[in-house]
């Protein structure tokens, strides 16, 4: 199979590198995309240098598979020309409300797959583990109200973003004052501190990421009205997205019961009792990890959770290659 990563040189792009090579995905031949600043530079995969190249509108019809991994403008500017030549599997905001395109994670709505046409979105990175957890509930349970605060590292905003945090600590350490300027990733320095706000605001003060998490869930769970609020904040962690999540169930909720359902979910790991996972669990781990599970005081059917992710891997370019996996799977039952 001929696959193209475009974005490659940043965050999510090498680690869709790494997990293509770490799952033995059937890649023929690999092609590396960036923007002109980056191009010529050489990547590892399996062993060997594979060189990037600047992204021009002619590269795509030499691919079956473009793994997308660039900012939601340039996403929308370079898939409707990508997907007139091969299957896009995107990992931007740009068109995962879409309609027409399947917003998808595996464990939860694989079946969703099949309905492309040549784009596959992959949900926002806290939206996926969030999910991972809501669904084995919701058919357990039935689901009747979420509210869920985040706790999201650096590098869910990039490359740039992770290079602010490393810098600004360094500064810090050496009690310099940190200047920020038109450049800076975050409205506020980053290091030491706790950031309440992810995305621009509309007019009702929720911020972009929490809007991303609310509606595709929705679009996700298939439950437009789902009662959902969200609060995402920066926190000053490498890697690991962290959610806090209040979930009120249609049915009783018998905390053994949603144990058990939890234990035996897909893509799920939980702590032993007397733990609870971090971001430093769950770096370089594809599970959504989940812990302090208890009943809910504050109202009826209610439970309370904790969960971590590592939001490189599954919740961006685990994700992501899951779904191509899935393509070539439903593409051979196609054929039989
Ligand atoms: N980071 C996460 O945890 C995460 C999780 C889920 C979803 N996402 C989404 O995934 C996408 C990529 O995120 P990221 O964290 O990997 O960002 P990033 O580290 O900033 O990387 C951006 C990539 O885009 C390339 N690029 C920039 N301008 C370009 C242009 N004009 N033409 C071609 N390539 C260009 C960059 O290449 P150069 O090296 O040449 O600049 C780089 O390879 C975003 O939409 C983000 O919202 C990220």
């Amino acid at each position: 199979m001929n696959v193209g990563i475009v974005g490659a040189t940043g965050l999510v792009g090498e680690k869709v590198i790494q997990i293509l090579e770490e799952r033995n995905f059937p890649v023929k031949n690999l092609l590396l995309f960036s923007s002109e600043k980056s191009a010529g530079t050489k990547m590892v995969f399996r062993k060997e240098d594979v060189e990037v190249a600047p992204l021009t509108k002619d590269v795509f019809k030499n691919l079956d598979i473009a793994f997308f991994a660039l900012e939601e403008s340039l996403a929308k500017h370079w898939i409707p020309i990508a997907q007139k030549e091969c299957i896009v599997i995107d990992k931007s905001s740009a068109f995962r409300l879409a309609q027409d395109v399947p917003l998808v994670v595996p464990e939860v709505n694989g079946e969703k797959i099949k309905e492309h046409k040549n784009l596959i979105a992959n949900p926002n990175c806290t939206t996926i583990p969030l999910v991972v957890v809501l669904s084995p509930l919701q058919k357990e349970f039935g689901l009747k109200r979420v509210i869920v605060s985040s706790y999201q590292s650096v590098s869910g905003a990039g490359r740039n973003a992770l290079n602010e945090l490393i810098y600004e600590t360094e500064v810090l350490a050496i009690s310099e004052e940190i200047i920020k300027d038109a450049e800076s990733v975050f409205p506020a320095r980053i290091a030491g501190n706790v950031i309440p706000q992810i995305g621009k605001f509309d007019k009702q003060g929720y911020a972009s990421e929490e809007k991303k998490v609310i509606e595709e869930t929705r679009k996700i769970l298939e439950l437009p009205n789902l009662p959902i609020s969200a609060t995402c904040v920066r926190v000053p962690v490498r890697i690991g997205h962290c959610e806090s999540v209040n979930i009120e169930l249609e049915k009783e909720a018998n905390i053994d019961k949603v144990i058990k359902t939890l234990k035996s979910a897909d893509g799920v790991k939980l702590a032993d009792s007397d733990k609870y996972p971090m971001p430093i669990d769950a770096e370089g781990n594809d599970y959504v990890l989940v812990g302090r599970i208890r009943k809910d005081l504050a109202f009826e059917n209610g439970i309370v959770l904790w969960l971590v992710t590592d939001n490189l891997r599954k919740g961006a370019a685990t994700n992501a290659v899951q779904i191509a996996e899935r393509l070539i799977k439903e593409d051979h039952e196609l054929h039989k």
